[in-house]
């Protein structure tokens, strides 16, 4: 039985040895090619300006895509209990949520997640040669030195000026209740906008589309509400058009208001407001197709869903088409961009000013249908992934000069205080297999993945380029 498989072994030593040369010969010829390959790809035939594109953007971004990874541990409390309380039944002692220790603002681990002042970033406060860096979550200053106002925002680039323009809430002012179980609100100040050449150091241009004080009956009266602002350019009519979120106190207006304008810097003329194809409207975006098409996507029938329809040429009005997406997945705060034909949307749950975990979704066809493809966050750590990094959805603002890169940006809100809300600006990239394979695909990935990278610490590469 051992010579035989001795004589086995030394029968298949010898045909082993045999293929062998041929095998090197081919693994030489294959290492050629790949090394042609290569060189040709990555070195192109020194056309210039071919090289953005043909570069695998992954070296672009690689040190956007590191994995991050945060050791953010909070302790739960020790409760000393005395040996008499020991004896009585044990009340099961309820330790505060990390979700609840972020709302909590008099929470020991505060500065965490709202780092103070001293930790500003900005173009005035660039003491350690810290310019051009994004530090999500930390204060943000523009050029006059005061904290950027643009929550819930967008951005618009116009290539005229080749400059970016931040539109948001400007939410200075104090945060109260209007009664006991309204969330915090602030009243409505107006949409502030801010422009930059290099999307890290903002000027204020000032509030573009202003409260109304006195009239109560009028979208804009202070005590109503005015969220989620962005803007887009009609090229036709040559105007910028500003959606936006309008609401009583209540949340039960549940509308959009348009405002038009003939310049990025405004001042804004407010329109009207409607209830989108008659349906209740909460959070909601705009997204300008390349055919130049526009579309307005909302929260519906009670945030169960959302509403995606196209926008009259005008830019003014939705028509009568509109699809319902992800029906019965309570989500809202989109934010939708598109890469190489595909449509991508980052979406939040439904859990008030508390963050919660985001999701992104891909679809062939902006009007549907839309799949889930899984959790975009990457690194920090379990905690960070599952809230969006301690923050919401608001834009996606596509990185020029390399294709598949992205800014993803969200808002850290702080209900205690919202003037004090933060952005979280992410590196946001498009590419390798989706998490969540669809049932039908049979696990062979239909989609890319979308992936968010936490950073504490951020520069856009130097590949983006700005036409300064
Ligand atoms: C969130 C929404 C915010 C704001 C907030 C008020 O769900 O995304 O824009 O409306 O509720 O509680």
């Amino acid at each position: 039985m051992g010579n035989k498989y001795r004589k086995l072994a030394s029968l298949h030593g010898d045909a082993v040895s045999k293929c062998t040369l041929p095998i090197v010969v081919w693994c030489l010829v294959g290492c050629v090619l790949i090394i042609h390959f290569y060189t040709s790809i990555f070195y192109g035939d020194g056309e210039e300006g071919d090289i953005p594109v043909r570069l695998n953007s992954h070296l672009l971004t690689r040190d956007l895509e590191k994995i991050e990874e945060e050791s953010f541990f909070i302790q739960p409390p020790r409760v000393k209990r005395s040996p008499r309380a020991i004896k009585r039944k044990p009340k099961p002692k309820r330790h505060l949520s990390i979700i609840e220790e972020f709302l909590d603002e008099n929470s020991q681990f505060r500065h965490l997640f709202f780092p103070d002042r001293r930790m500003a970033v900005g173009p005035m406060n660039n003491t350690d040669n810290d310019e051009l860096n994004f530090y999500p979550g930390r204060i943000w200053l523009d050029t006059n030195g005061e904290p950027i106002q643009a929550h819930g925002g967008g951005i618009l680039y116009v290539d005229r000026f080749k400059t970016y323009y931040w539109y948001g809430e400007n939410k200075d002012g104090p945060t109260y209740h209007a009664h006991q179980r309204a969330s915090a609100r602030v009243d409505v100040i107006g949409i502030s906008c801010y422009s930059s050449k290099d999307l890290w150091t903002w000027k204020n241009e000032g509030i573009v589309l202003a409260v109304e004080q006195t009239n109560m009956t009028h979208d804009l009266y202070k005590l109503n509400v005015l969220e989620r602002p962005k803007v887009i350019y009609n090229d036709k009519t040559e105007k910028y058009i500003m959606w936006m979120h309008i609401d009583d106190a209540n949340y039960t207006k549940a509308s959009v208001g348009i405002a038009i304008s003939e310049t990025p810097v405004g001042p804004f003329e407010y329109l009207y407001s409607k209830q989108p194809h008659g349906f209740d409207s909460r959070d909601m975006t705009i997204f300008k197709d390349d055919s130049g098409i526009a579309y307005v996507i909302y929260s519906s029938e009670g945030n169960s869903e959302l509403h995606v329809g196209p926008l009259t040429d005008d830019y003014l009005d939705v028509t009568h088409e509109m699809r319902r997406i992800l029906v019965g997945h309570r989500r809202e705060a989109p934010a939708l961009f598109k890469y190489q034909g595909t449509y991508y949307m980052i979406t939040s749950g439904c859990s008030g000013w508390a963050p919660n975990e985001a999701l992104a979704h891909a679809a062939e066809s902006i009007m549907g249908p839309w799949e889930t493809i899984g959790n975009p966050c990457t690194g920090g750590n379990r905690i960070f992934r599952h809230t969006t990094f301690f923050a919401q959805s608001t834009y996606v603002l596509p990185l020029p000069g390399i294709p598949g890169s992205f800014i993803f940006m969200a808002d850290r809100w702080n209900p205690a205080d919202l003037r004090d809300s933060r952005y979280v600006w992410l590196p946001l990239t498009v590419g390798g297999a989706a998490d969540e394979p669809l049932e039908y695909s049979f696990r062979f990935p239909l989609w890319s993945r979308v992936s968010i990278y936490w950073h504490r610490k951020w520069k856009l590469p130097n590949a983006v380029s700005f036409n300064r």
